[in-house]
């Protein structure tokens, strides 16, 4: 599919005092990364907003439709009828199957990246050929179809062996372990493979708005990806996050955006295939300096939630800015000071097999409330009205403070006043940061 130009339906618009107003967006997803999306779009203040599917969370900030929300076709029509002038994917499977080359050919301004564009997260082996293209550090690895191949990329490096599916996997793609026989079954299991060499160092996520042209960062932050305390247990989507990183080294953004981001960039365009929307760095901090481990072509859940409280200058614009390649013109994003935490409350059995349909209660706070907020991710409305748990990863918990102890301590204050059966935590997130 040609790259679609950047979408021109922007009469609607009318400006204040600099700012975008009264645009009517709709915001693509149902978890705790689009709630975050929709209560800061909200707070910009003006903007007409609808969201599809959505869940009870985003309802109270936005008109919510039952919608397919992977499937190109439906989501156009739907931006159509709503006359939307913005539409924000949240989740990279509908940017896969091509949602903004749809959006883009009616006309319909879009913040996500084109089919082509989000390959550097549809495909593992894409992103190695154009990181490799583009002198971007990251692992040495192979691209791998057959067991022989396989074999011939496990001779190459020591354990620990490190086995990617080559498509999206929903989280359980990657295999990282010192079992050769464990790698050998993911790598038969999964057919294409990228095989890569092990990286050593802490993990960090940096998010960019990209117009096509201009890149801007947004702060890093760290995630949890662990199920358990201490880094234990089976990988999750995330079981927590936090903002700023004070251990981290000082020119970290700039290190990452001319090493990284802005090569990226650049390379995505040279091949014809301009990234608008928002490119994730998943980065790992090696002794030998920073690497890439991954690309994401969507806001990573649940970083966002906390890089998102720490806006401070309107998101409507970030975003507007990207769809419609107009980034060098906008005011780079500011940032208020301090610290968030967020933790995600999970249901019993995630994230093997959650179970859902457990109510969910608020009880109040006896303490003095520190500040901290709710965002809903799995959750749903009963027949009853009641809430209830609809996912594995059911509430989000943000907390806010001067520095990130107090921000972690609003954090598990407020996780402490949630009731639900079989509901669980961590409780070390952003611990000693
Ligand atoms: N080369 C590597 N060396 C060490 N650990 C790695 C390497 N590649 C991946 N990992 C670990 O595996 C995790 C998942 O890998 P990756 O981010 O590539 O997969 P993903 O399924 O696309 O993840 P996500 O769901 O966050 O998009 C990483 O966060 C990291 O902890
Ligand atoms: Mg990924």
């Amino acid at each position: 599919m040609a790259s679609a130009p950047a979408a021109t339906r922007l009469s609607s618009y009318g400006t204040c005092s600099g700012n975008l107003a009264h645009v009517r967006i709709l915001v693509i997803g149902s978890g705790g990364r689009e709630h975050a999306i929709v209560r800061a779009l909200a707070q910009d203040g003006g903007n007409d907003l609808h969201a599809a599917p959505g869940n009870p969370g985003i309802a109270e900030l936005a008109e919510t439709h039952p919608a397919t929300s992977s499937v190109p076709e439906e989501i156009t029509d739907l931006a159509g009828q709503l006359r939307a002038d913005l539409v924000v994917i949240g989740p990279e499977a509908p940017l896969v199957a091509g949602a903004a080359d749809s959006l883009a050919a009616k006309g319909i301004a879009c913040f996500g990246p084109a089919q082509r564009a989000a390959m550097l997260e549809g495909s593992k082996s894409f992103a190695k050929q154009v990181m490799t293209e583009a002198g971007i550090p990251t692992a040495r690895s192979f691209t791998c179809t057959t067991s022989s191949e396989a074999e011939e990329a496990f001779r190459t490096f020591v354990p620990k062996y490190v086995v990617k599916a080559d498509g999206l996997a929903a989280g359980k793609g990657v295999v990282v372990t010192p079992d050769i026989d464990v790698a050998r079954a993911h790598a038969r299991h999964c057919g294409t493979v990228v095989i890569e060499e092990f990286l050593d160092g802490p993990e960090v996520s940096l998010f960019a708005v990209s117009d096509g042209t201009t890149a801007v960062p947004l702060l890093p932050a760290q995630d949890f990806k662990r199920a358990h305390d201490g880094d234990q247990g089976p990988n999750t989507g995330g079981m927590g996050a936090y903002t700023p990183l004070p251990w981290a080294p000082a020119d970290l953004t700039e290190q990452a955006m001319d090493q990284v981001i802005q090569p990226a960039v650049d390379a995505m365009r040279r091949r014809g295939s301009p990234y608008r929307g928002l490119l994730y760095a998943g980065l790992c901090l090696t002794a030998a300096g920073l690497a890439v481990i991954e690309f994401n072509a969507r806001f990573g859940d649940p970083e966002t939630q906390v890089v998102l409280d720490r806006l401070a200058s309107p998101l409507t614009d970030l975003l507007h800015a990207a769809a419609v390649g107009d980034l060098a013109a906008t005011a780079p994003p500011r940032w208020r000071d301090g610290a968030a935490v967020t933790v995600v409350l999970a249901a019993e059995g995630y994230p093997d097999a959650p179970v859902k349909g457990d109510k969910i209660l608020m009880h109040e706070r006896t303490a003095v409330p520190r500040a901290g907020y709710l965002l809903h991710a799995g959750t749903a409305l009963s027949p009853a009205g009641d809430l209830v748990s609809a996912g594995g990863r059911v509430l989000n918990v943000v907390g806010t403070g001067a520095d990130l102890a107090q921000a972690r301590a609003a954090a598990y204050e407020l996780a402490a006043t949630v009731e639900m059966r079989g509901g669980w935590y961590r409780r070390d997130i952003a611990a000693g940061r």
